[in-house]
């Protein structure tokens, strides 16, 4: 079993392989957090919880002389304002009388086998053998407030996940002004966060700051998880690093407005809490209803950051993607985007295909411009028909031509927006997210459709399906190309708009459900600008997302590093793309773009008709080692071996297959110099006794020797100049 409950002193455990989570109901019916981190085995951890009458540290009424026992500073498993904890809080209601107090005492508990349901949500899944659930039953006795907390636990995964469910069982309406999913309190301890932030074109820089006095957040209030940040960061230990220290992971399971925010109190204790950004959200609980809060992922290592992201890794290739994509391998795919933008026609499409089928590449994508007026990008999202002028044949037509070439055909699709200067605005103006009398903000002369209207689901879903089976489709890139403003459904009253942007994200899951669900061979992938919402959510209907826009492969290689810490390889959209790159001027060779593209899911966005013969034999020679790679690269294990933010010659990284038997390790030199040194690369994840063979070269190293005396790094000649390892077992 890996929940327990020892009733007598009202303790919970879980335990997972490597990790142990213990709360405790206090004396007066609060849930207290005891112990998140290393696995401790069977002890009553409740010593943690220690008390003292402290100055301006209020407590509960019933308390009294008991003044230890304040809210103010007792670790809590879902802590709320206006009661006497003023950290950072999971929730934040208002009564119907205009109160804000809520303090949420222990009624009862279940524990079962399997997962709870998040119904509209997506969530990890895991079958009745993998999983187990808590179900902790809270309520507010002054109010019909209550609230379920869930723990899902996967013991093998070292994953704990948690999500609630807040109603309203009084008379009276509830509203909430804040209502997260998850709440970690730390008895002690100096920790750092790490966050990912970034901007178009450079998604998820490395940030780590001390979690200080006050507050530090990472969080998006722009209705989708954000180029600017993203929703997964990282607690640890000053001193943790790749191979040491204790470190946390929290991955929200959601694709819109998001806060992680950390603290640390008058007292050193740490308060992490996750979830739906508070700001600009509101929703009314009406008597009976339901709030669903998303899923916040929580593991813990204490090996520092290279076990943590193994075991998000395993966690998402297991449970998170789909299903069906686990075993396949990505199809080595071209897309016309940087080759020819809005402006081509069927007949340079074809001949794209033609050269690209030639080198053995898989699948044909075609991106933006194949519809409505979309010679721009001014005019024509919202208009899902085949643009005939460009495409005398139609979907089909062109396809048909594709797949006889022995491709697979792909079309990119931006479902969730529309230009002023399209059809559909012209029919439903009122369909977008407009506040009324008020000019909405423009991005890319876009507007955004309300995606929690049905009628709009609806028109999306058969537009777009009907382009779907036209084309017959292996391949769809889902884009996203604008932030959300003026986020105001018509659908709402006034006093409920401050649940449009959660509506929107809702509405949007439930349209990728109804399209993979009627189209689950498809691969899909997710996009917007790039990485602007690579997060959990999209991973549990797309199997991969494309990284960033930008597509220099030096770039790439921080992008795709900072990408690496929460989630798996196989899920990372990487191409190779034009020299000199279309976003940088950089000019770096056709060997080192394809080995970075390599860390990812491979394909190419060039205009391979200009290759001359020795380049095409390059290409085909990559498309085969990517063949033969994929398998590593997807499914093995993923070790960073450098950090770019602080090696600056050189970068390198490493893929073993699970049993260990296979290995590739890619090295880009990032600086040449003049009369270098000798550099050895300790390498990781081999057998220490069993002996390797590199390139199918004749010398034989041990697993031992690679590791800990090192691979010795040849001496490359030019900046961006790479070379990958291949390392076998003999
Ligand atoms: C942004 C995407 O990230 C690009 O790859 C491309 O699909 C364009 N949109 C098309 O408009």
């Amino acid at each position: 079993m890996s929940i327990s409950y020892i009733a007598e002193k009202k303790l919970f455990t879980i335990h997972t392989v490597h990790s142990t989570w213990q709360m405790k109901v206090g004396r007066y019916g609060h849930l207290l957090h005891v112990y998140y981190g290393k696995r401790t085995e069977d002890t009553d951890l409740s010593y943690l919880i220690r008390e003292m009458d402290r100055g301006f540290c209020g407590y509960p009424y019933e308390a009294r002389d008991d003044r230890g026992y304040s809210l103010d500073t007792l670790p809590q498993e879902y802590p709320c304002f206006g009661a006497g904890d003023y950290r950072t809080a999971c929730l934040h209601v208002i009564h119907a009388d205009g109160s804000q107090a809520a303090e949420l005492r222990y009624v009862s508990h279940r524990i079962y086998e399997g997962r709870y349901s998040l119904p509209g949500l997506p969530s990890v899944r895991a079958s009745d053998t993998e999983a187990q659930t808590l179900e902790i039953f809270l309520r507010d006795r002054n109010s019909g407030l209550e609230v379920i907390l869930y723990y899902g636990v996967l013991e093998q995964s070292d994953v704990i996940t948690r999500a609630c469910r807040i109603q309203n069982s009084g008379e009276a309406p509830i509203r909430l002004l804040r209502a997260l999913s998850c709440c970690v309190d730390f008895a002690d301890g100096d920790l750092d966060m790490i966050s990912f932030y970034g901007r178009h074109s450079m998604e998820r820089n490395v940030q780590r700051l001390p979690v200080p006095h006050g507050r530090l957040s990472s969080g998006s209030t722009r209705g989708t998880s954000s180029h600017q940040a993203n929703p997964f960061v990282i607690l640890c230990d000053r001193s943790a690093g790749e191979e040491q220290g204790n470190c946390y992971g929290m991955t929200f399971v959601y694709s819109g407005n998001f806060l992680a925010e950390a603290e640390v109190n008058q007292v050193n204790q740490p308060r992490f809490v996750m979830g739906i950004h508070p700001d600009g959200f509101c929703w009314t609980l009406e008597k009976g209803e339901e709030f669903i809060t998303p899923e916040v992922i929580l593991t813990y290592s204490s090996d520092g950051f290279e076990a943590l992201s193994g075991n998000l890794h395993d966690l998402y290739r297991e449970h998170l993607l789909p299903r069906q994509f686990r075993d396949r391998r990505h199809p080595v795919l071209l897309n016309n985007w940087e080759v020819t933008e809005f402006d081509f026609t069927e007949e340079e499409l074809l001949s794209l295909a033609e050269s690209a089928a030639d080198l053995g590449i898989e699948l044909f994508a075609m991106d933006d411009g194949w519809f409505g007026d979309r010679n721009r990008d001014g005019s024509g999202l919202g208009d899902w028909t085949v643009n005939r002028e460009k495409l005398p044949s139609g979907l089909s037509g062109l396809s048909k031509k594709i797949r006889k070439m022995g491709m697979q055909f792909g079309i990119w699709i931006e479902p969730e927006m529309v230009n002023e200067d399209s059809d559909l605005y012209r029919a439903h103006p009122d369909w977008c997210l407009h506040i009324p009398g008020r000019r909405p903000n423009l991005e890319r002369c876009q507007l955004v459709l309300d995606m929690f209207r049905r009628e709009v689901r609806d028109y999306l879903f058969d537009s777009i399906s009907k382009a779907i089976d036209e084309a017959a489709a292996s391949y769809v890139k889902w884009d996203m190309n604008r932030s959300l403003s003026d986020v105001w459904s018509a659908e709402l009253p006034a006093d409920r708009q401050g649940e449009t942007a959660h509506r929107y994200v809702l509405g949007l899951y439930e349209l990728m459900d109804r399209f993979t669900g009627k189209y689950p061979d498809i691969l899909w992938e997710g996009c917007s600008g790039g990485g602007g919402r690579f997060d959990a959510g999209i991973l549990c209907y797309m199997p991969q997302i494309w990284c960033s826009d930008d597509t220099d492969a030096i770039e790439r290689i921080s992008i795709q590093y900072g990408t690496s810490f929460g989630y798996p390889i196989c899920s990372v959209g990487a191409h190779v793309s034009a020299s000199p790159n279309l976003q940088t001027g950089r000019s770096i060779s056709l060997k080192t773009r394809a080995e970075v593209a390599m860390a990812g899911t491979f394909g190419y966005e060039m205009d391979v008709r200009t290759l001359n013969g020795e380049e095409r034999e390059q290409v085909r020679r990559q498309v085969q080692e990517y063949q033969k790679y994929g398998d590593i690269i997807r499914q093995g294990n993923y070790y960073r071996l450098t950090n770019p933010y602080e090696n600056h010659v050189y970068a390198a990284w490493q893929f073993v297959s699970k049993d260990q038997t296979e290995s590739l390790v890619s090295f880009v030199l990032l600086h040449a110099e003049a009369n270098p040194p000798f550099r050895q690369l300790r390498i990781r994840g081999l057998k220490e006794d069993v002996r390797y063979r590199i390139n199918e070269e004749e010398r034989v190293y041990t697993g031992s020797a690679l590791m800990y005396a090192g691979l010795p790094l040849p001496v490359l000649w030019g900046d961006y100049q790479s070379t990958h390892f291949y390392i076998r077992q003999i």
